[in-house]
């Protein structure tokens, strides 16, 4: 980079955000980032990180106030949206806590992005937004064509879901209607070391399914990406010209009773699940787009060796 280029990271403290957070300063770029209160213990990961003391700005912002983010994007050539509120379970009150800050918050950010002139939006949904679509032809890899049906997510309850899907889809209708360069990311279920102290809400299930002993699993097909590969696919739809519309971003895909047999080969002492119930269908996620772009993913065996590491050294996990 000749000239240091400033770029926001909504959310910067979580756990995904973090991760990219670190490799934005790394290669030099100045950073603003989001967080809801700069002065707690769960955002001072940040200013340890390298450079952070001279190219990181934290900035106090909601997703639903306009003007704080405003204030956080002025001066930015580039956004990753990032934040969203990620639960572990059903909400009492999925409109107001989250509906609202996924769509709210979304158009909040494009709306500042395109009020700043800036360069290009990476907003960072999920494959939520792909794959509750029980249309799609069974035996058929799910592709950037496929959307979640809205009607079914709310039909199933699942919240979550709805939010990201309409709030990418939202942002693409955006796209298609401004002068503004939106590309979108739909990563699968995330796992890896964290550099945040809190446990966020994947972490926490994986956490559970090592240190609980639970009784019963239900053995259901799963998409993963390490958190590192999502960072870097961020970083790569955001630096490569051509990139375009949307993107999955996934790399393996495995049932919880494959990948507790795997961790329990590595990791016999740990406190794993009972038993197993019937999955659903298999699920595939294609993420070519993606890998024609240029992104690579690492190793499962790289993954799972890397956060039992992490959490052993934080306590998580106690090593006999
Ligand atoms: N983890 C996964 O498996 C996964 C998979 C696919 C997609 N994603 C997407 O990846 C992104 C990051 O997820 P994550 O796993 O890193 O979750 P996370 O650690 O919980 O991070 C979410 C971040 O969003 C912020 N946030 C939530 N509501 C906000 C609001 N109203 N205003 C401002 N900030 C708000 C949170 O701030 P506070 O710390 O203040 O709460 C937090 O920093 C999300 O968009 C999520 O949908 C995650």
């Amino acid at each position: 980079m000749a000239q240091k280029e400033r770029v926001c990271v909504t959310g910067a403290g979580g756990y995904v955000a973090s991760w990219l957070v670190k490799n934005l300063l790394l290669k030099g770029y100045m950073v603003h980032g989001t967080v809801r209160d700069p002065g707690d213990d769960k955002n001072a990961h940040l200013k340890k990180l390298e450079n952070a003391s001279e190219n990181l700005q934290l900035f106090k912002t909601n997703l639903l106030d306009f003007e704080g983010v405003c204030a956080a994007i002025a001066g930015c050539t580039g956004v990753f949206h990032v934040a969203c509120p990620v639960t572990a379970g059903s909400v009492p009150n999925p409109e107001a806590q989250l509906i609202e800050p996924a769509v709210v918050g979304t158009k909040n950010v494009l709306n500042s992005c395109s009020k700043a002139r800036v360069k290009r939006v990476v907003v960072v949904s999920s494959a939520s937004a792909v794959m509750m679509n029980p249309n799609w032809p069974k035996n058929q890899a799910m592709d950037e064509e496929c959307w979640s049906d809205k009607e079914f997510c709310k039909a199933i309850n699942n919240y979550y879901c709805l939010a990201k899907t309409i709030a990418e889809s939202e942002a693409l209708e955006y796209a298609k209607n401004s002068e503004l360069d939106i590309v979108t990311v739909c990563p699968s279920f995330v796992i890896g070391p964290m550099l945040q102290p809190s446990i966020n809400a994947t972490s926490s299930l994986l956490i559970s399914f090592m240190k609980e002993g639970l009784e019963s699993v239900e053995n259901k097909a799963r998409p993963l990406v390490d958190v590192r590969d999502v960072a870097d696919a961020l970083l790569l739809v955001y630096e490569k010209p051509e990139a375009k519309g949307r993107y999955i971003c996934s790399s393996f895909e495995i049932r919880p009773k494959e990948f507790i047999d795997k961790l329990k080969s590595m990791y016999p002492y740990y406190n794993y699940p009972k038993s197993f119930t019937m999955g659903d269908k298999e699920v595939k996620l294609s993420s070519e787009k993606l890998q024609r772009l240029g992104w690579k993913y690492r190793a499962l065996e790289e993954s799972i060796h890397d956060f039992v590491k992490n959490y052993e050294d934080r306590g998580i996990l106690h090593k006999p």
